[in-house]
């Protein structure tokens, strides 16, 4: 949620190279975007309203500048529009800074400060710290003032700050990543929220953690925790990424081309170090009470992962979105595991399941992708999915390779490793085969049909019914069709009255003990004039379209979910919409 990229070093075209950057990071919000950036005598401001991906760079002037912030916006606190873009200033540009999350309490901080005759000209959280630096910096230095104003915020929240008075540049974070990039030039930092906005320029990295502040002064950068005066010793790491994993290549969206590398990354997942598999196994078959945890599509294959190990390890798993975690605050005790799944690992309502796990002693383990994030850092077993960068913000090739881990998981709990990993290495195989364009053509005919309709609906039962969920979730999220998911057995229950005539409905029919129960459903359905579109493994007489799919037994969740992955990219292409990023939402939601 929001992009921020900052440039210190000795080249003299730090706004470019901070748009440059931004425009890696635009997934993460889309709203407005802005640069900052320090001549001989000045900070200058440019910001704008849309996406930073349509700006040419070649267009913009900038004049010389050795040193540059900038933002990509997903708007919180004050509507989508030039004032509220960051970089947000204090009154003659003493302070700027850029922001990502939320500052809780900025009424009240932003009503002292009226008190004292600040003016606003930004209905946002941002313009009240850059003020409140401002404040402290009176009886402080720079530095100082930063940590003075950090106390009175509530929140969560990367802040990245220049200043009038000097070319120093402070970076700080609660809760909110950031991360350094170490140039391949003495003195050169980039600082980003994600790695793949400064992978052109560097894969030497250092992680700043939570509540954590860096100082770039005179080329040299130091390292902070909030509450101390002593200097912090960080390490510098490689890391593996390469900047074609993070490109769209000859694909015209990430979205499409995340689908396609599906191909290689549930083998990824699967082929990883058998042992830390087996050791969470133990430590889920060995708890006292189990949480998976996750939101959005993560929370959908959390779902999977509780009817998998009921199925394959007869073990029972409760299940919570992370926003509703706190709910389960009283049954959780020493013996408690939470299983935290998170393509980004950086999901606010996730992080703070985890913070309140804590406090009760649980034990944390995460499946997720991002292996540099807050989420796998503080996290006692960490199992990464191997999917490489993932970039559209709807989420394809993570949500396979965590259900693989999923699936995986639940067969070591039942001492069957090697059974799962069988299992899971013929299914990649079989999508091996199934993603190719022949495919794609035949879910095309499909979506051209419907791609006017207004509402559609996805049905499924057992391990398909959480699929039926993501199904719509993906449909919704960049076709922005009306979809919803249900549990084939309740359509009777309710939802069977919004079916008229040609009203689409998408049966997830495996084959499995719910075929003949699922196919039912489908059958009532057509018979108040719905059309069926079946994904199975074999065609069925009440099916109008049929898409097929392998049939992989307990890994078809997996199968499943493919074809209406492509099913909403084509859609979202049809109806001209952006796949990549959608209108209202973000790629990594750090806020709550
Ligand atoms: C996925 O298509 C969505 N964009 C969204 O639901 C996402 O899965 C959710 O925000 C969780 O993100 P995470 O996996 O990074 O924690």
């Amino acid at each position: 949620m929001c992009g921020i990229f900052a440039y210190y070093g000795d080249r003299t075209d730090a706004a470019k190279i901070v748009i440059k950057g931004l425009k890696e990071l635009e997934y993460r919000g889309y709203d407005s975007w802005g640069v900052a950036y320090k001549t001989e005598d000045e900070i200058k401001i440019t910001k704008e309203v849309g996406k930073i991906g349509d700006i040419k760079l070649t267009e913009q002037k900038f004049e010389k500048s050795k040193i540059a912030i900038g933002h990509s916006r997903w708007a919180t606190h004050g509507g989508v529009n030039k004032k509220n873009a960051h970089p947000h200033s204090s009154t003659n540009k003493e302070i700027v800074l850029v922001h990502n999350g939320i500052f809780e309490n900025y009424l009240e901080v932003k009503t002292k400060l009226e008190k004292k005759g600040y003016k606003f000209k930004s209905d946002t959280d941002t313009e009240v710290i850059a003020h409140l630096i401002y404040e402290h910096s009176k009886k402080h230095n720079f530095k100082d003032s930063i940590k003075k104003a950090i106390e009175e915020i509530e929140g969560r929240f990367a802040i990245v700050i220049i200043n009038k008075e000097n070319n120093n540049l402070i970076a700080a974070r609660k809760g909110s990543p950031l991360i350094v990039g170490v140039g391949k030039t003495e003195g050169e930092y980039f600082i980003a929220s994600d790695i793949p906005a400064f992978l052109q320029h560097t894969n030497k990295v250092i992680y700043l953690d939570d509540n954590q502040l860096l100082e770039i002064k005179n080329k040299n950068i130091k390292f902070f925790n909030l509450k101390e005066e002593k200097e912090t010793k960080k390490r510098i790491i490689e890391i593996e990424w390469n900047v074609e994993s993070a490109e769209k290549g000859d694909y015209p969206h990430f979205m499409i081309k995340e689908i396609m590398e599906q191909k290689d990354t549930l083998s990824r997942a699967i082929n990883q170090d058998s042992k830390k598999i087996e050791k969470l196994a133990a430590a889920i078959k060995n708890a006292y009470g189990t949480y998976f945890v996750g939101c959005g599509t993560a929370g959908k294959v959390c779902m999977v992962g509780e009817y998998l190990f009921a199925k394959i390890s007869k073990k029972h798993i409760n299940f919570s979105f992370g926003s509703e975690f706190p709910n389960y605050k009283d049954f959780l005790t020493e013996k408690t595991l939470m299983l935290c799944v998170s393509q980004s690992g950086e999901t606010a309502d996730t992080l703070e399941a985890i913070e309140i796990a804590k406090s009760k002693k649980v034990k944390i383990a995460s499946i997720v992708n991002v292996e540099s994030s807050t989420m796998a850092r503080i996290s006692d077993i960490t199992i990464p999915i191997k999917a490489g960068p993932e970039k559209a913000v709807a989420s394809t090739k993570a949500t396979t390779s965590q259900l693989a881990i999923l699936t995986l998981l639940a067969y070591a709990c039942d001492g069957g490793i090697y059974k799962g990993k069988q299992l899971l290495i013929n299914t990649a195989s079989q999508i091996n085969d199934m993603l190719n364009p022949r495919y794609e053509d035949h879910i095309m005919e499909i979506a051209k049909k419907i791609q006017h309709v207004e509402s559609m609906y996805i049905i499924g039962r057992g391990m398909n019914y959480p699929i039926a969920l993501e199904a719509a979730i993906k449909l919704q999220e960049v076709s922005y069709i009306h979809a919803e998911g249900f549990a084939g057995g309740e359509l009777k229950h309710g939802p069977i009255a919004l079916i008229s005539k040609n009203t689409p409905v998408i049966a997830l029919v495996a084959n499995d003990d719910c075929k003949k129960e699922i196919l039912a459903n489908a059958t009532e359905v057509k018979a108040r004039g719905g059309y069926i579109i079946g994904v199975s493994p074999e065609n069925h007489p009440v099916f109008d379209y049929w898409i097929k799919v392998p049939d992989t037994g307990n890994s078809s969740p997996i199968v499943n979910i493919i074809p209406i992955q492509i099913l909403a990219y084509q859609l979202a292409v049809l109806r001209k919409n952006d796949p990549d990023k959608p209108r209202n939402l973000a790629k990594s939601v750090t806020v709550k």
